[in-house]
């Protein structure tokens, strides 16, 4: 067999009639900028999230900078954010002026809260939780470190979309919440795409200002602002595929249930929470992180049968990143986990034989 991470033309194939048809309607209408497509597909991702507001973008890293912009997050700020994140999220604290403090994160890979609170300095403005492979963190222990020292939550749920904590959906915490729409997302669009969501009425009303010049309904311009718009088209593809999430969710929760079948036994490897683990937890499985104490002879051996596996990040955690300014950040669970951690595949293009074989794999690895 031979099990790429990802196919990317599936994408397309999976829905091809409608995806064609609902682009089709828009390139027919010359609708291609802040179309009622977009507004739409912002109603439609409020309505998921159980938000006030949602915004369409350009794409997720656009969306934190302006969610920390529309916060009046700038230089002289800090910011707290896990070091096991895409650069994206330190890079939007970078450009939005303040400074990235970049912490540990813990055994469930998620930014470690006693780590978040240690890091709490006078400049201390945000923190920014990432909502990693399609969990919520433990937005209690993020919520009360920001009540305690009157902090913003600013919710980097990129990988999140649909995944609960307590029952409330990532993007629903805090002051603002991004998501990403990049393709090899839970839903992805056909290039970069991105949203925010936020409950409050003001931050919404800035953010629109930020994605769109500065510009106010009537064509003012009312304040600085950026070109970030999710375009028509785009909106367009993501209402067609907002259809599946609830088959995309529970797909990808079965393939979770799968490898927990073939893999929980052995000793040497670490997987991520079931789905039925923790009635706290509403996980959707963007990516499926293992950690194993032989990560890269194993890693090895699935390439050799086939199976092709990634290490997220390219390899690194950020403060790993020589040019980024970090050589002084001491990190060491992390450094640690990231000679462990890699990822299988985990999309809704896999069958049941294939998890089957990539099982198969592994335990025969261990001899098992
Ligand atoms: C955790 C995380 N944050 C931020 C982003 C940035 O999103 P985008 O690639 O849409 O700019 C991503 C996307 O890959 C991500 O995984």
């Amino acid at each position: 067999m031979s099990i790429p991470f990802f196919r990317y033309p599936h994408l397309f194939a999976q829905q091809r009639d409608e995806i064609l048809a609902a682009m089709t309607a828009v390139m027919e209408r010359g609708a291609f900028i802040l179309q009622s497509d977009l507004v739409e597909f912002e109603t439609a991702l409020a309505s998921f999230t159980g938000t006030l507001h949602a915004l369409g973008v350009a794409n997720g890293t656009d969306a934190l900078i302006i969610a920390l912009r529309a916060a009046e997050i700038g230089p002289g700020d800090e910011v707290i954010v896990p070091s096991h994140t895409y650069v994206a999220s330190a890079a939007s604290i970078h450009f939005a002026g303040a400074t990235p403090v970049l912490v540990e994160c813990g055994p469930d890979h998620m930014i470690d809260p006693g780590a978040a609170a240690a890091a709490v300095t006078a400049r201390t403005r945000a923190i920014m939780p990432v909502q990693l492979n399609g969990r919520t963190c433990d937005m209690d222990a993020i919520q009360s470190i920001a009540d305690r020292h009157e902090l913003l939550v600013i919710e980097d749920a990129a990988q999140a979309l649909g995944s609960r904590f307590k029952g409330r959906s990532a993007g629903s915490f805090g002051a603002a919440a991004e998501f990403s729409f990049y393709p090899a997302k839970i839903l992805g669009c056909f290039g970069d795409g991105g949203g925010l969501t936020t409950n409050d009425p003001e931050m919404a009303r800035k953010m629109a200002l930020l994605r769109d010049h500065g510009r106010d309904e009537n064509g003012t311009v009312v304040t600085w602002g950026l070109n970030s718009r999710l375009d028509n088209l785009h909106a367009a593809v993501l209402n067609v595929k907002f259809q599946q999430m609830d088959m995309e969710i529970a797909r990808r929760r079965q393939i979770a249930r799968l490898y927990r079948e073939g893999l929980g036994s052995l000793e040497d490897i670490v997987l991520p929470p079931g789905p039925d683990d923790d009635p706290d937890h509403f996980d959707v499985y963007q990516n499926y992180e293992i950690e194993s104490g032989r990560r890269d002879e194993l890693r090895a051996a699935l390439e050799k049968d086939g199976v092709r596996t990634i290490i997220q990040w390219a390899g690194k955690p950020v403060h790993q990143f020589e040019g980024l300014g970090f050589s002084d950040v001491r990190l060491p669970f992390t450094d640690q986990l990231f000679t462990r951690c890699f990822l299988l595949p985990m999309n809704t293009s896999l069958t049941d034989d294939e998890v089957g074989y990539i099982c198969d794999r592994v335990r025969k690895f261990y001899g098992a």
